[in-house]
């Protein structure tokens, strides 16, 4: 039997992992690309390592020849991107790296396909964030882009060109247009995490205060576990497209505080407004407060996702509740 091989670029981040396992499952030969960076990045996947069908390379997104050199030598038939700079609010700090990795680093992976082996399917992680500031209640592949952050523009440059060699050089080139998706292997710093993990250790005496930016933006999350699915899904299908993949609820900063702290039994009551807004324990002492400082220069106030397509082309659909995903996280927290 032969056996597919894929490349992964971005194999040491929350969706590298579930996609991973995932392609294993499947019997691909799996070829992840890592960074060389000061501290080891590999915890996510240290379960793979040892397993003959896994191959780990270096590589880095703003170095093409390292892209070229691992797309020749491995001429894999599916290359999944998920590899970005992929933190919003630090975009605004880091505006040309995030440019650079978010979307020159793909046009050099499309290109290394054009050129080296045209038959070689191509994924690109998309976002809901190229959504930006929208006035559509549910947004879908129809939506018009209206990025409000370097992340978001370097990511609509990504999906444009993805779109511009699929019908430029007839290459299996897709899309995915993916809502938040989390898991207990999030990365710290995005909101979930940070909430599910310092409410913890709040209820477990290990920490006092959480301090949280803006409370009142809306998004639609799913679990990671669910939407590696659609992704290998995108590039199974007979033609290269693109697809929303999300839950089609959404839900605050706020209330996913307030169920976060339902699901551990940490009783708070909120009270005030603005950057005064605190939440107080059960006897009376603080524990959540806002600081300007994670406030972003410009927000996307709502994200909420219509995968009508993803459900009637691909079969897909969310399958796991935000509730299911929160106590999932929890579960996983150190004790
Ligand atoms: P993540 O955990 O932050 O992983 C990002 C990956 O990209 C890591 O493996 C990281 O490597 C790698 N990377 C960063 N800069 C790189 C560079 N210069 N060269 C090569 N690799 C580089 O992100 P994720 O949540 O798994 O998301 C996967 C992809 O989906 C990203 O493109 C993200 O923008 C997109 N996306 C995510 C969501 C979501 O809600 N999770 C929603 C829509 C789209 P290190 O380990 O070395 O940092
Ligand atoms: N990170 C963070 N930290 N966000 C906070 C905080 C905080 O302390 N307080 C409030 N927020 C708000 C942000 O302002 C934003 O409105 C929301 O929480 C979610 O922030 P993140 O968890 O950082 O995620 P994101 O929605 O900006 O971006 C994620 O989802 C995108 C898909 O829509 C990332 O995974 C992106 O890579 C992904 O493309």
């Amino acid at each position: 039997m032969i056996r597919k091989k894929a490349i992964i670029f971005g194999v040491t981040g929350q969706d590298g992992y579930y996609l991973t396992k995932l392609l294993l499952k499947k019997n691909y030969i799996v070829h992840g690309i890592k960074r060389r960076s000061s501290s080891v990045p590999t915890n996510r996947i240290s379960s793979f390592l040892n397993q003959k069908n896994f191959k780990i390379h270096y590589g880095d997104l703003t170095d093409t020849s390292s892209i070229y050199n691992i797309i020749k030598i491995v001429k894999p038939d599916e290359i999944y991107n998920l590899a970005a700079q992929s933190h919003v609010g630090v975009s605004f700090y880091t505006p040309i790296f995030t440019a650079n990795v978010n979307a020159i680093g793909v046009l050099a992976i499309l290109e290394a396909i054009r050129t080296i082996k045209k038959e070689i399917k191509f994924y690109q992680a998309g976002t809901s964030e190229m959504f930006g500031k929208t006035k559509e209640k549910f947004q879908s592949e129809k939506t018009v882009f209206n990025p409000q952050s370097p992340y978001g523009a370097a990511k609509v440059f990504a999906h444009q060109i993805t779109q511009n060699y699929r019908d430029a050089y007839k290459i299996f080139a897709s899309n995915g247009i993916l809502f938040n998706h989390e898991s207990h292997l999030r990365g710290d710093n995005f909101v979930t995490k940070k909430i599910v993990s310092s409410l913890t250790r709040i209820k477990n005496g290990k920490q006092k205060k959480l301090v949280l930016g803006n409370l009142y933006s809306k998004r639609d999350w799913g679990h990671a576990a669910d939407y590696v699915e659609a992704i290998y899904k995108i590039l199974q299908q007979k033609k290269p497209d693109d697809f929303v993949i999300a839950t089609g609820r959404d839900c605050t900063i706020k209330e996913f505080v307030n169920k976060t702290a339902k699901i551990i039994n940490l009783g708070i009551k909120w009270r005030g407004n603005g950057l005064n807004e605190i939440a107080t324990d059960k006897n009376g002492k603080t524990i959540i407060s806002i600081d300007k400082k994670y406030f972003r220069p410009l927000e996307v106030d709502y994200l909420k996702g219509n995968a009508a397509k993803a459900k009637k082309i691909l079969k897909w659909k969310s399958k796991i509740s935000l509730e299911d995903l929160i106590k999932e996280m929890v579960q996983n927290e150190p004790k």
